[in-house]
């Protein structure tokens, strides 16, 4: 079937009436993904099935929570304003909910990097007592007695019967077709802007003290490290360690992107900072807490006043307002208006 073809079936009523034609754009200056983005058209009919669930609270015991309600997308998918997350029954997390993009290229998730393939992560969330405190299997009866839902379902895996493999199969895809390719920086990549002397500047200093991590053009090598902030004493949160206990574990946690940071704030695994400036001021003046035996970072970087005014011009080329306002990510209205119409 070609894709003008299910589009038009779409476009015929089904549950899928609101289904757009997506466009998947990747740069050719990323690396390669290490989850298989989309390609054909009835992977991104799944994928909107996906933004469907990610969007409705019928994947949490009380019908309260939603995915988006840790993951705003005027946010890039991160926690508006929390420093910790807040899940059912006001229960309260112990880290910051993590921006969500570019998630197709993520070597490993959460945190501490306990979950290393998307297909699997959603579990973590819908089954979490402080999160949406479900069972799978409960999500999947609830799913087959919805009739909006069934639809989807035979669009998506025509013959098929709801099962929790289609539940984060959907979930996996949509998140991976969140990708953030559009800032400043990559229109600068893309030879469609030159930087100022100052972004140009402020790149420089980028890349001597801050791309070993934050490594462009993901903004983020993907790997656990340590940045010497100190343990915070109520949360006692060790990174890795919880998972691993190899003492080189000790206070490792993923190294996050710098893209859409605009977007994303509280920052760090705790939402321990405010703003982008107190972040910088523990990499130039912090005092580096030597719990963990395998920081990165022993002493505070190296960076000028001026040299710190450079950075934050460089820094500001990351925001892709874009990808934030692009509402083809965003509550997918048309679909819920159905399903309620369809039980009025
Ligand atoms: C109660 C708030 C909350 C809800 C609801 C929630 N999340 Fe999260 N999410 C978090 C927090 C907090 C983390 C970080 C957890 C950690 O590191 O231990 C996280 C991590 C993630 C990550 C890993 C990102 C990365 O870069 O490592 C993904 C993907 C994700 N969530 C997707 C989802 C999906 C899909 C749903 C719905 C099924 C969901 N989340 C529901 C709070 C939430
Ligand atoms: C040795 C590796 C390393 C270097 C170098 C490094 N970082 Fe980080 N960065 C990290 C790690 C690891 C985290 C997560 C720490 C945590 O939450 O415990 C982090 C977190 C951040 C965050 C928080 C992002 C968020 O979404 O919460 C920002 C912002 C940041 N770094 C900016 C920078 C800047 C700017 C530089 C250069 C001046 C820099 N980093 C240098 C490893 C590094």
């Amino acid at each position: 079937m070609s894709v003008k073809h299910i589009f038009l079936v779409g476009a015929l009523g089904c549950a899928f009436s609101w289904w757009r034609l997506p466009q998947i754009e990747v740069p050719t200056y990323f690396p390669p993904t290490v989850f298989a983005l989309p390609t054909e058209a009835i992977d991104f009919q799944r994928a909107e099935l996906g933004r469907a669930l990610f969007y409705d609270p019928i994947l949490s015991l009380d019908s309260t929570i939603s995915c988006a309600s840790c993951h705003s997308p005027y946010h890039a998918f991160a926690h508006v304003d929390h420093a910790l997350s807040h899940g059912i029954g006001d229960s309260i997390g112990t880290r910051n909910a993590p921006a969500l993009f570019n998630l197709a290229w993520a070597k490993s998730l959460m945190w501490d990097g306990a979950i290393n393939h998307l297909d699997m992560q959603s579990v973590a969330p819908i089954t979490h007592a402080d999160e949406m405190g479900e069972t799978m299997t409960h999500v999947v009866q609830k799913l087959k007695r919805s009739t909006i839902y069934q639809e989807a379902l035979s669009t998506c895996w025509p013959n098929e019967e709801w099962e929790t493999f289609h539940v984060l199969r959907a979930l996996s895809l949509f998140q991976a077709t969140l990708i953030s390719q559009s800032t400043r920086y990559d229109q600068m990549r893309k030879g469609q802007v030159t930087f100022t002397a100052m972004e140009e500047k402020g790149y420089t200093v980028f890349q001597t003290q801050c791309n070993q991590c934050h490594r462009e053009p993901l903004f983020t090598t993907g790997e656990l490290s340590n940045n010497g902030l100190p343990m915070d004493s109520n949360l006692r949160d060790e990174g890795a360690f919880a998972r691993l206990q190899t003492p080189g574990s000790k206070g490792l946690f993923k190294i996050p992107s710098l893209r859409n940071w605009a977007f994303t704030k509280p920052y760090m695994h705790d939402g321990r900072f405010e703003r982008m400036a107190d972040v910088l001021n523990h990499y130039r003046r912090g005092t580096y807490n030597h719990w963990s035996s395998n920081t990165h970072m022993t002493a505070p970087l190296p960076i000028s006043d001026q040299e710190s005014v450079e950075l934050m011009a460089f820094l500001k080329t990351l925001n892709d307002s874009a990808f934030v306002f692009d509402p083809s990510h965003h509550f997918p209205k048309i679909f819920f208006q159905q399903a309620k119409e369809r039980t009025k």
